[in-house]
């Protein structure tokens, strides 16, 4: 139904605008469309189905790949989306990816976090899972919980001989990458305060922090559940309040996605990119949006980044998720509050001609 090329195809006098879509709360809640979405994302491809106004979404959630993940996008919302227009709160691990290349790194969270960061490029990848899985009563709440897998033949695709030589509770973990939302806080929240007090040998002496890296900081989101659920900034304060009054240093981190500019001035690169002839124009010149919108259900997330990056950036927030009020945000009024996304299309549409 629809091929690689045609997003090529759009007309360039057509791209002195570009919009950006936040997903949770926005476009989906859980994996159900919100909103009308589907018909407002149709609304930006021409009756052929080529792409009329350049589009990404960007999300602070994650725990696929990029091509998965507009994949399952392509499926929930009829519409033809490709790997490189989805952004992830992950995204920017992937230009990490020289500093740790072959060395021991744990990917955490819900999903196939080791298979987002080996497709970044990181050789020595362990999910938090199978790393726990080499250490013996490393979870003293293992045998309680039902839903766990049991240590099999398959150790990191190596059969057990060779992993016993490759053993990477001998190795030193090197950083540690908060991927995704955990899904069992008790025992990551244990293991990393063994990781990352031990200088990254689980068990031994206290030693200096390695780097750890959270693909973003949302204290909640919206799920399918009325109200919020607790985001990876949750967990984050969990796991930071514990690591500080147990250990004597302070836990450092660094935390990528929304509000970060840099989050917004990366998806301005993508919407360059998303279609060749505006990045490479004929005559040279290097091409500069008019306005950027930013799509968003969270005023201290979505609205604030995109009123912290400021110019070309325009917000628009919805009634769809984490903000339900009637007028504006007090401390992030985005520049206009619609009830949905197909809302916010529409008007985008208008304004634009
Ligand atoms: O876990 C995802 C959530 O924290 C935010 O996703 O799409 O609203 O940025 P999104
Ligand atoms: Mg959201």
């Amino acid at each position: 139904l629809f091929s690689s090329h045609q997003i090529h195809s759009l007309p360039p006098q057509s791209s002195s605008f570009g919009i950006a879509f936040d997903i949770d709360g926005v476009i989906l809640r859980g994996n159900i469309p919100i909103g009308g979405s589907s018909r407002a994302l149709q609304r930006l491809y021409d009756d052929s189905g080529n792409l009329r106004i350049p589009y990404v979404f960007l999300t602070n959630g994650g725990g696929v790949p990029e091509s998965k993940r507009a994949a399952e996008l392509t499926k929930l919302l009829d519409v033809n989306i490709l790997a490189s227009q989805v952004i992830q709160g992950h995204s920017p691990f992937k230009q990490l990816v020289k500093r740790y290349e072959n060395e021991l790194v744990i990917a955490v969270g819900k999903g196939e976090p080791a298979t987002v960061m080996s497709e970044y490029g990181f050789k020595n990848v362990l999910s938090v899972d199978e790393y726990a899985m080499y250490f013996e009563n490393i979870d003293p709440l293992v045998q309680y919980k039902n839903w766990t897998q049991k240590l099999t033949g398959n150790h990191n695709g190596l059969p057990r001989e060779m992993a016993a030589i490759n053993d990477p509770s001998s190795q030193r973990v090197k950083a540690v990458f908060i991927v995704s939302d955990s899904v069992d806080w008790s025992r990551d929240i244990q293991v990393l305060c063994d990781i990352l007090s031990t200088g990254g040998l689980p068990g031994r002496e206290i030693a200096s922090q390695p780097p750890l890296y959270f693909a973003n900081d949302d204290l909640s989101y919206q799920g399918l559940f009325p109200t919020e659920r607790l985001g990876m900034g949750a967990f984050r304060i969990a796991l930071e309040s514990i690591f500080n009054r147990i250990y004597p240093n302070v836990l450092k981190y660094t935390s990528y996605g929304k509000p970060n500019p840099s989050a917004f001035r990366t998806a301005e690169n993508v919407l360059m990119q998303v279609v060749p002839q505006v990045s490479h124009p004929e005559n040279g010149k290097q091409h500069t949006f008019k306005t950027l919108y930013m799509i968003g259900d969270n005023p201290s997330v979505d609205i604030r980044g995109a009123r912290e990056t400021g110019s070309p950036w325009f917000s628009i927030l919805t009634r769809t998720g984490v903000f339900k009020g009637e007028k504006n945000h007090d401390n992030h009024p985005a520049d206009l509050v619609v009830d949905n996304v197909e809302q916010a299309v529409d008007y985008i549409l208008r304004k634009e001609g």
